[in-house]
């Protein structure tokens, strides 16, 4: 617990039976639910059984804040709508690794070691070529990131402050790199060196979209669009990635490879992979005249519908209601209103806004719905949409596995189980074996 954790006047008192009664303190959350501290539940011989994590608090953070219910999101007390607007990602960066917005000199300062630093080791591109050309952009990233440590051989103590500052900045800034990298090598295409002088999104579409033929000049409208989907994706609290990084760092490992372990865990269709999911879905169903069949299927519970829904969000995600805007907008610029798969995602949005089944479960669109359909219409191939989100989660992802490093209670994690197979048998030989 960190030295302005507030406890409770409150406590939860369990009885164990025999007269053993055990008080465990509350402490006091700045805004959402409080906790209950059952660190020594063990000593009582029970352990608490939560799978899943429904109900327990993994860890003390100060760093971003959902209110599912209401529908809001804050990076260190920032609604996101307001740095949406206002921010961008490498400024949110700063804020969420540091707690405070940056000073026009903090901010000149992080831009610049993140902007100069984002070339690869020239035996990266050696290394990278070992992979098959129609390798997933994921499978690819997630060795590549754990990779990356045997390109910085000196030791790493992950208890000095320093070596993390430089590993989170190397990070930040390479990311993109090699993001762009997995895009180029599936496509054959030759990887683009970095450009100084852009921003950080700009930079991006330049090592994704630029040749050594001609000049590219990325458009500013999609850049800022596109920053604004890594600003919105930075972070989302103890979810399952940033929950694995954090599991994974807890062991003292190399940041590197802590964060491949998010990677792997951000992969999945129930979370990073679920904007992929959504535009494979959107393709499967094909026509408008599909949808009402479609829908029938969601409710027999044949599939489910992909991009609705969220864990936490039992109301409008308000990253989506950003991205639906940023979309339509994206769209307007792009000439792409008119795209049947767009139209055809509109009206699935608007069915499942309006019917009862829908309605009952709250299960409203999350930010995956539209920023799948934004990649999209921006010339990104389906298969990188989660690698982009591992791009910008990678900043939540290193202030999330910061802050737990910081924390004065910090040790491995280690949890319980409730234990149901076989209590002890004897070794069976082979041939006795049925
Ligand atoms: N389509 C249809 N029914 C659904 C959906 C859906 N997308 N999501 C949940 N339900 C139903 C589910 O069948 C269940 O019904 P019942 O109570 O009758 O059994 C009820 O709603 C609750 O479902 P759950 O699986 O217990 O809810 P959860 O909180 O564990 O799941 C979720 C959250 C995101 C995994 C789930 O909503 C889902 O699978 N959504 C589709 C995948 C998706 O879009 N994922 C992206 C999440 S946002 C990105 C991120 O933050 O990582």
């Amino acid at each position: 617990m960190t030295n302005n954790t507030q406890q409770s006047s409150r406590s939860v008192k369990v009885d164990f039976g025999n007269g053993n009664i055990v008080e465990y303190p509350v402490y006091q959350a700045t805004i959402g639910q409080d906790v209950v501290d059952f660190r020594t539940f063990g000593k009582s011989g029970m352990w608490s059984y939560d799978p899943a994590f429904l109900a327990t608090a993994a860890c003390e953070s100060k760093i971003t804040y959902i209110d599912g219910d209401k529908g809001q999101l804050f990076y260190r007390g920032y609604p996101i709508e307001q740095l949406a607007e206002h921010s961008s990602h490498l400024e949110g960066a700063y804020l969420l690794l540091h707690g405070e917005l940056p000073t026009k000199e903090q901010k000149e300062e992080f831009e610049q070691a993140i902007l100069r630093h984002n070339m690869v080791h020239d035996q990266f591109l050696s290394f990278f070529k070992g992979f098959r050309r129609d390798s997933h952009p994921m499978a690819m990233l997630g060795g590549a990131i754990s990779a990356m440590a045997a390109f910085y051989p000196e030791d790493f103590d992950f208890k000095n402050a320093e070596h993390r500052k430089i590993a989170i900045r190397r990070l930040i800034a390479k990311m993109p790199t090699i993001v762009a990298m997995c895009y180029r090598y599936n496509q054959g295409l030759p990887f683009m060196y970095p450009r100084n002088d852009l921003d950080y999104s700009s930079n991006f579409l330049h090592m994704m979209f630029a040749t050594p033929c001609e000049p590219y000049i990325p458009n500013p409208v999609i850049a800022r669009a596109f920053d604004r989907i890594l600003l919105l994706h930075a972070d989302h609290e103890q979810n399952a990635s940033t929950s694995t990084v954090r599991l994974a760092g807890s062991s003292g490992t190399h940041p590197f490879a802590a964060i491949s372990a998010g990677i792997a865990c951000l992969w999945g269709p129930a979370h990073g992979g679920a904007n992929e999911a959504v535009l494979k879905m959107l393709n499967e169903i094909g026509d408008e005249s599909h949808v009402d069949a479609f829908m029938q299927g969601v409710k027999d519970k044949k599939y489910r519908l992909m991009g609705f829904g969220h864990r936490v969000y039992k109301n409008m995600d308000p990253r989506a209601s950003i991205m639906r805007k940023t979309c339509y907008d994206v769209l307007e610029i792009l000439g792409k209103h008119d795209d049947p798969l767009f139209k055809l995602a509109m009206k699935l949005e608007k069915i499942a806004l309006e019917d009862s089944y829908f309605i009952e479960k709250k299960l409203y669109p999350n930010v995956d719905f539209y920023s799948g359909i934004i990649q999209r219409a921006m010339g990104i191939p389906t298969e990188m949409f989660t690698a982009i989100f591992a791009l910008a989660r990678t900043v939540g992802w290193l202030a999330q596995w910061q802050e737990m490093i910081e924390d004065p209670d910090f040790k491995i994690g280690r949890p319980r189980q409730l234990y149901t197979g076989y209590a002890s048998r004897n070794y069976v030989e082979i041939n006795n074996r049925k």
